[in-house]
C-alpha cells in the first residue's frame, strides 16, 4: 500500500513509497493493529492535507463535544484544556472564544498555521511523554485532555498513555474519540485500516491498556462520526465513579466475541467478498459504458482503489474539496483529483463516494447531480446507510 494521504504530482511517481499493510489482533491485549508502521514523519509532514474545518458536520460535532465536556467535566475556573492533534483549532476555538486556557499540540505545520491564525495557542510538535512533562512544568496540570481521531494514529501507545497521565490533573479527565472496531467489523469497512490508523480500538482493549498507566475507563459513548466511533472517558484510578455503560459495552463485546480470532477470520472473508462485489459492480457498469467518478479523495479511497484494483480505466477522475489534493494524483492508482465543480462539467453517470462518512453532507451539496439522474455508490457494504434506494453498495457476500 502507498501512504493513504500521500497525494502526489506526476514527477513523484517514480519515488512513491509503499509498505505492507498487515492488520493483526494481539493475543495478549486484544488490540487490533497494523504491524508495519511507516515513519510518522513521513505521514504527518508539512503538506499533510487534512483540515478538520472542511466539514461543517465535523465542526458542529466538535462544538457539541466541547459543550458536553464543559458541562460534565470542567468544574473549576480557571481551567486548562489540552488537545492532542488539534489540527486547525476547530475544537479548541470553542474554549478560546470563552477565554478558557487551552493548548493544542499539532505536528502538521500547515494545519497548525491555520489554528494560529485563529488565535488558538498551538505547539507544533508530536505529543509524547517528554512533551507532556514540559507542558505541565510550563502551564500546570490539564483538567481535560482531548483527542479526536488521533490517539489511534500514534504508534507509541505507551508514550501517549504515560504522557497523558503525567499531564492530567488528579481530578482531570482524558477524553478521546476513535473509530470503533465493532463498527468496522459490522460495516466491513476495511478502508478504515491504513497507515494512519495504527490501532482500531475496542472497549476491552482501551480499558485494558490504560489500566497499566493508572487511568480507568469511567464512561463512553457510541457516536456516528467517522462511520461509527466511540468516545472514551478515562480518569485517574479511583478518582471518579464508573458509569454503567462501561460494563454494558464490555458485556456486548464479550457476547459478540468481538476481540477474537474467529471474528477476525469472518471479517477477512467478508472483506474479500466485498472487494469482489465492488469490483464486479464497477466492471459491469463500465461494460455498459457508464462513467464512474470517485467522490472524496479520502484516505479511505486509497485503500479501496489499491485493494480492489480500481485503476484509471474504471475511475477516470475523482473530485474533492481539499485544495491541496486537487490537480494531484491519488496514491498508488494515480487517478487525477479535481475540484467538485468538475462533476457538473463532466457529468459522470455514477459517483463512487469514498468519503462515505460524509455521504449525507455530500448528497445535500450535490442535489443537482442526483436530479440529473446521477447515481451514488458506496464502496463498502455499510449495514447502516445502504438502505436508501438510490445508493448502490457491494453485497456482504
Ligand atoms: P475524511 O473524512 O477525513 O476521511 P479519511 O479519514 O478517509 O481521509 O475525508 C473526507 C474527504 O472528503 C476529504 O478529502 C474532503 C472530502 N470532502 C469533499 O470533497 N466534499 C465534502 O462535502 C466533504 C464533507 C468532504
Amino acid at each position: 500500500m502507498p501512504l493513504a494521504n500521500a497525494f502526489l504530482g506526476e514527477d513523484e511517481f517514480p519515488t512513491e513509497y509503499f509498505y505492507e499493510l498487515k492488520p493483526a489482533l494481539c493475543g495478549n491485549c486484544h488490540l487490533f493493529q497494523i504491524i508495519e508502521c511507516p515513519d510518522h514523519e513521513k505521514i504527518f509532514n508539512p503538506t499533510y492535507p487534512y483540515l478538520t474545518g472542511m466539514s461543517s458536520y465535523v465542526t458542529a460535532h466538535l462544538r457539541q463535544t466541547a459543550e458536553v465536556i464543559s458541562s460534565e467535566y470542567l468544574g473549576r475556573t480557571p481551567s486548562f484544556v489540552v488537545e492532542i492533534g488539534s489540527n486547525d483549532g476547530s475544537f479548541l476555538v470553542n474554549y478560546a472564544e470563552l477565554g478558557i486556557r487551552h493548548l493544542g499540540v499539532e505536528p502538521t505545520a500547515s494545519a497548525a498555521e491555520v489554528a494560529k491564525s485563529r488565535k488558538i495557542n498551538t505547539c507544533v510538535d508530536f505529543f509524547s511523554d517528554g512533551l507532556a512533562g514540559n507542558i505541565r512544568s510550563e502551564h500546570g496540570p490539564a483538567d481535560v485532555i482531548f483527542g479526536a481521531n488521533v490517539i489511534a494514529h500514534i504508534d507509541d501507545l505507551k508514550g501517549v498513555a504515560s504522557g497523558v497521565r503525567e499531564l492530567l490533573a488528579d481530578d482531570g479527565v482524558f477524553v478521546f474519540e476513535a473509530v470503533y472496531l465493532g463498527d468496522v467489523i459490522d460495516n466491513l469497512s476495511y478502508d478504515q485500516i491504513y497507515d494512519e490508523h495504527v490501532f482500531t480500538f475496542s472497549v476491552q482493549s482501551v480499558a485494558g491498556i490504560y489500566e497499566h498507566f493508572g487511568l480507568e475507563l469511567i464512561d463512553l459513548e457510541h457516536l456516528e462520526t467517522q462511520g461509527g466511533s466511540m468516545r472514551y472517558v478515562l480518569a485517574p484510578v479511583g478518582s471518579r465513579d464508573i458509569q454503567p455503560d462501561v460494563s454494558r459495552w464490555l458485556a456486548i463485546e464479550k457476547k459478540r466475541k468481538l476481540n477474537t480470532p474467529e471474528t477476525m477470520d469472518a471479517f477477512r472473508n467478508g472483506v474479500e467478498a466485498a472487494r469482489d462485489g465492488l469490483r464486479h459492480m464497477i466492471d459491469d457498469l463500465a461494460a455498459d459504458g457508464k462513467i464512474i467518478c470517485g467522490y472524496g479523495a479520502a484516505a479511505k479511497s486509497t485503500i479501496v482503489m489499491n485493494y480492489c484494483g480500481l485503476e484509471l480505466s474504471r475511475i477516470p477522475f475523482m473530485v474533492d474539496s481539499t485544495p491541496f489534493k486537487q490537480n494531484r494524483f491519488s496514491p498508488g492508482c494515480h487517478i487525477p483529483v479535481f475540484a467538485p465543480e468538475v462533476i457538473q462539467e463532466k457529468s459522470p453517470d455514477f459517483a463512487l463516494v469514498f468519503a462515505w462518512n460524509h455521504l449525507k453532507e455530500i448528497m445535500e451539496k450535490e442535489k443537482e447531480f442526483t436530479q440529473k439522474g446521477g447515481g451514488w455508490i458506496v464502496p463498502v457494504p455499510l449495514g447502516n446507510v445502504a438502505g436508501d434506494s438510490v445508493i448502490l453498495s457491494p453485497s456482504r457476500g
